[in-house]
């Protein structure tokens, strides 16, 4: 059977093609060494290229090494590493310097902690409505804890009403929307959020998404690391799923009545205009609105932020925003120059969203793996618990990110305070700093350190 098979694919060759055309397989004459092998005589070590500022310092030193303009961005640092000929992606080592010229500092290998939503596949709304990207477990298998999604809907277009088991947390990127909810009670919530703004809806309760004028853009983070948005529970499905007879037992309707319902689901469609006037659409039942203590929404757009040295900070979590019982954030702002410092989360996992600007960062694991990643906008950060890190801005704009984590209260661990508050002949004799280092340790957490005080 085997050998008829072939012998049918191979007749067309036989048949059709000139008799100039090699076969499929060489021969047997090729195997090893024999006096006519030809050896390549192209050198390859007069590889033309320009080291950037820092490329030639000692590789521990480790500086963030800008490729975007060098001329031939090449995988060394100080004394290590070679030129690489290729195969290569030039576009994406200029962006990865760190990942092309690792600092001497890293060592083995951590988990993924990047994940571009730019390498997400697109999942496409009906009629021009939006889209939606997401991250989770399949692109990125270190990222257990949360999954997060990126969405847009255009103007007065709907993200179908629709319920999941994980809880959902989302800041608003751009534009505004009308979110509406009814929960196990039967007490109803109804609000338009805007850019900046943050909503959480717990397990379970259904809701619905729908763009204002202007359209909206948000992210999504789920308190699940396998999440999927292909697997809601939507409310097409859920009626496409029932008999009919149910149906209208269920809605005391006559079975006419579902003649209509869509067979499959909508998922992101456009919709009619949402009326400018919300207390248009407040349905109350005899339960009532949501208590205002327990809003799914909270405006955090409208909350001023925590100057920092280097930049600025603003934390929400259970304290000013109590339905949000597992989801703490916070919104940071590193100048130019600056870095998000040493830190890492006791309790929590940190799920990072690049939001502008460009940063890198190490990840450090016990005993002693590290790597450090680029980050650009759209991108997805992932650090598990008590793993260290910083965010450092390497461009010349102004750093904005998203840090996620599953806990009640927002909490970090300052690598600087934890030095500077630990008595100094202890800290001498581990570390061996000299004196004057010693003296200028701090004991408080920083957040964003300006860097202005670093003499190399
Ligand atoms: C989407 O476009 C199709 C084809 O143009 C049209 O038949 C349908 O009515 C549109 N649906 C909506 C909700 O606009
Ligand atoms: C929101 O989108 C508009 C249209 O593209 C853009 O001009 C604006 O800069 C965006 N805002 C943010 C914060 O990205
Ligand atoms: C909805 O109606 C309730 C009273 O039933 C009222 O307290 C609440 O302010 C209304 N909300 C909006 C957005 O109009
Ligand atoms: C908004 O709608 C509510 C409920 O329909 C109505 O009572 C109120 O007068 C409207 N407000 C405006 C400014 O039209």
């Amino acid at each position: 059977m085997k050998t008829s098979l072939l012998y049918l694919l191979a007749l067309p060759a036989v048949y059709g093609a000139p008799t100039s055309n090699p076969p499929l397989r060489g021969s047997e004459v090729l195997l090893g060494y024999s006096a006519s092998n030809t050896v390549s005589d192209q050198n390859t070590d007069d590889i033309p290229y320009v080291p950037v500022p820092g490329q030639t310092d000692t590789a521990d030193l480790g500086a963030y090494l800008d490729f975007s303009d060098a001329e031939s961005p090449q995988p060394m640092r100080g004394s290590t590493g070679g030129t690489d000929p290729g195969p290569r992606n030039e576009n994406y080592d200029r962006i990865n310097s760190d990942k092309l010229a690792p600092p001497g500092t890293d060592e083995g290998q951590t988990i993924n902690a990047q994940w571009p939503m730019g390498l997400s596949h697109n999942r496409l709304g009906l009629n021009g409505s939006g889209w939606a990207r997401q991250e989770n477990e399949v692109v990125m298998p270190g990222a257990t804890l949360m999954a997060g999604v990126d969405m847009r809907l255009e103007a007065g277009a709907y993200r179908e009403l629709h319920w999941h088991v994980a809880s959902e947390w989302s800041l608003v990127l751009n534009g505004s929307c009308r979110i509406e909810t009814v929960n196990e009670n039967g007490q109803t919530f109804v609000d338009d959020v805007s850019e900046g703004d943050v909503w959480f809806f717990p397990p379970g309760v259904p809701h619905s998404i729908q763009a204002l004028d202007d359209g909206v853009e948000f992210l999504l983070i789920f308190d699940d690391g396998s999440f999927s948005e292909d697997n809601t529970f939507l409310a097409t499905e859920v009626f496409a799923h029932q008999p009919k007879a149910v149906l209208a037992k269920n809605f005391d309707l006559p079975v006419a009545a579902f003649d209509d319902i869509p067979e499959d689901e909508l998922y992101i469609f456009p919709g009619t205009p949402a009326p400018a006037n919300i207390s248009e659409q407040n349905v109350t039942g005899s339960a009532g609105i949501l208590p205002q203590s327990q809003s799914y929404s909270y405006h955090f757009s409208e909350q001023p932020a925590h100057e920092a040295q280097g930049g600025s900070v603003k934390i929400v979590d259970s304290q000013t925003f109590p339905i949000s019982d597992n989801t703490a954030a916070a919104l940071v702002t590193v100048h130019p120059g600056g870095m998000r410092e040493i830190h890492w989360h006791p309790t929590s996992d940190e799920w990072t969203f690049f939001i502008s600007g460009q940063a890198r960062a190490t990840l450090f694991t016990a005993p002693s793996t590290a790597t450090t990643f680029d980050y650009r906008p759209g991108d997805v950060g992932y650090f598990p618990q008590s793993n260290s890190h910083y965010i450092e801005n390497t461009g010349d704009e102004d750093l904005v990110f998203l840090e996620v984590l599953q806990t009640d209260q927002f909490s970090d661990v300052s690598l600087g305070q934890w030095i500077g508050s630990t008595p100094k002949q202890i800290v001498a004799d581990t570390l061996h700093l000299p004196q004057s280092a010693l003296d200028r340790l701090r004991t408080e957490k920083m957040y964003v350190v300006s860097g202005s005080t670093t003499e190399i």
